[in-house]
């Protein structure tokens, strides 16, 4: 297998992680561009399609066939081979989401300088704390007015529990930023705005020992400010340690402005060097290599289409290890079944192309018949070994799913069955009761209508949602020491069941949830099933 390892080892994939409109689209333009990916700025699409509404986005879907979220860019920078998963925001945040970051080795988390850590950013962020993958800290438009760059990283390191490294610090900010002051080296980048990034910006290097040179390139005020500064984070911050960043346990932090190009070219080569080739992952046989062991992938996203004309899906598996060959036969392990992938692509952002090869550390989709499920292994024929599942994440929008013809039972059943085992939704019921009484829970709302739409379209089944409170939903951990009937609730809480059969509460309010947790000893609660 060795002689794959030159291709396996340039590989990079990486998932960029943040709020809506911190700048992970413009981020990634930029990166697109110093690969020489895309010539100009601009043309990456899905920010322009996530902005539209509902109704556009379904034909969108129709149009495409396929989605254009979640979707996969790969292109070549100094002889790496770098796979960016792109993880949608907004509305079309969803379980996809969280279960992209399954499939990265490790993730750039974009922080908007004058925002700090969102919401958005702190659930993703706790995805990948799971999972201990490298996380790589830009923080964004330091061309605008910033927060106190110590309170920034204060509270990263608060609000997420992970210790920060600056790799490099801003000069001011705004109309005062004068560039970045890089630790290592000790050299000062100086900042110059590029007119929107439409071309580079003439950024002079400064060796920050050379007073001069620096006094005329930043100013006295600004020189004083950083020499002060400098002096406290030498004295305060945690030093750089690659071992533990590549733990998860330190975030190396950049400072930049994504929009002008500023510090962009900077992160990326530092990232290159810092983050890991294809890691290994674990099976129920233990560890695949990813250069040693023959070709190996797990599936971690469904795409159904959306096209009436072409009930097709579209499996994204993730290569583990070895090299793929488009003319190979490979088995299923869950379908006990050999055979060859149907029409392996690469999927970029908004386009397809038949892929022939392709090595661990890359992700492609293949035509789903609707066989394959979410976390279900390919090997080589001969290999038998099951990737660890992926765990399912907390929805945070329920609703009661009422069937309008009850004479369509066995479509609605069939329907809502499939579409929560592509994983889009997922599917409850209160405990007590059958089919009957559904509860639907999703983790971004846009899943609401896309099952309603499905429904309706693929199954003709007309049916109605009715918004629940609730918010937060718990499994329960030690599910065979604990009897369902015998936990005691707070009034805003709710037994139900999931398809498996195990046991779960909603709750409305978070505080319910440490409260049910005190009035119950021993009852372990959790945000992830792994069942
Ligand atoms: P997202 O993918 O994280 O949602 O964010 P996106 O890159 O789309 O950026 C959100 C907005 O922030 C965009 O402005 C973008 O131009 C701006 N932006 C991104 N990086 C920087 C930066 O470093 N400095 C400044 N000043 N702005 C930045 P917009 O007006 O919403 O969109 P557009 O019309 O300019 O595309």
């Amino acid at each position: 297998m060795s002689k794959y390892a030159d291709e396996i080892n340039r590989r990079r994939t990486f998932a960029i992680i943040s709020h809506p409109d911190a700048g992970k689209t413009t981020l990634t333009e930029k990166f697109l561009l110093y690969g020489g990916a895309i010539n100009l700025a601009g043309s990456v699409k899905g920010k322009a399609t996530a902005r539209h509404a509902v109704s556009d986005w379904m034909e969108i879907e129709k149009e495409r066939g396929i989605s254009v979220t979640s979707s996969v860019l790969q292109f070549e920078y100094d002889n790496y081979c770098i796979n960016i998963l792109d993880t949608p925001g907004h509305q079309d945040f969803s379980e996809d989401t969280y279960r992209t970051l399954m499939a990265a080795d490790s993730a750039v988390m974009v922080i908007d300088a004058s925002k700090g850590v969102e919401a958005q950013t702190r659930k993703l962020f706790k995805v990948c704390v799971m999972r201990h993958i490298p996380i790589f800290t830009f923080i964004n438009k330091m061309d605008r007015d910033a927060n106190d760059t110590f309170e920034l990283l204060d509270e990263i390191e608060k609000e997420l529990g992970i210790a920060t490294c600056p790799v490099n610090w801003p000069i001011g900010c705004g109309k005062a930023f004068k560039g970045v002051y890089e630790r290592k080296s000790g050299r000062v980048l100086t900042f110059s705005d590029t007119q929107k990034g439409t071309k580079e910006g003439d950024t002079t290097v400064i060796d920050a020992t050379d007073e001069e040179a620096l006094l005329s390139a930043i100013g006295e005020d600004a020189m004083h400010t950083l020499r002060d500064e400098i002096e406290l984070l030498d004295g305060a911050s945690a030093e750089f340690d690659l071992e533990l960043v590549q733990k998860g346990e330190l975030t190396p932090v950049f400072f930049g402005s994504a929009l002008t190009n500023f510090g962009v070219e900077v992160f990326l080569q530092h990232f290159l060097q810092m983050t890991q080739t294809p890691l290994p992952r674990m099976s129920d046989q233990g560890m695949i290599d990813p250069i040693e062991q023959e070709f190996s992938a797990f599936v971690f996203k469904i795409q159904a289409n959306m096209n009436k004309a072409h009930r097709d899906r579209v499996a994204f598996m993730r290569i583990c290890s070895g090299k793929f060959d488009a003319s190979m036969d490979v088995k299923h392990v869950q379908g006990t079944k050999v055979m060859r992938l149907s029409q392996p692509q690469q999927i970029m952002a908004d386009s397809r192309k038949i892929l022939d090869e392709a090595y661990a550390g890359d992700i492609i989709g293949v035509f789903d018949p609707g066989i394959f499920s979410i976390g279900d292994t390919i090997c080589m024929p001969k290999a038998n070994f099951k990737y660890e599942g992926i765990p399912t994440f907390a929805p945070e929008h329920f609703a009661r799913v009422r069937q309008l013809d009850t004479m369509k039972r066995k479509q609605f059943v069939k329907g809502i069955n499939q579409i929560a085992q592509e994983g889009a939704i997922q599917i409850f019921q209160e405990a007590g009761t059958g089919m009957e009484e559904i509860i639907v829970g999703v983790v971004g709302v846009l899943q609401f209508d896309v099952l309603k739409y499905r429904l309706e379209n693929e199954y003709n089944v007309e049916i109605k949602l009715e918004n629940l409170p609730y918010e937060h939903i718990r499994w329960i951990e030690n599910k065979d020491e604990v009897d369902l009937n015998r936990i005691i609730g707070t009034s805003d809480m709710k037994k139900v069941k999931d398809l498996k059969g195990n046991p779960l509460l909603l709750f409305v309010n978070s505080w319910s949830i440490g409260m049910v947790e005190d009035r119950n000893e021993g009852l372990k609660l959790t945000e992830f099933s792994k069942n």
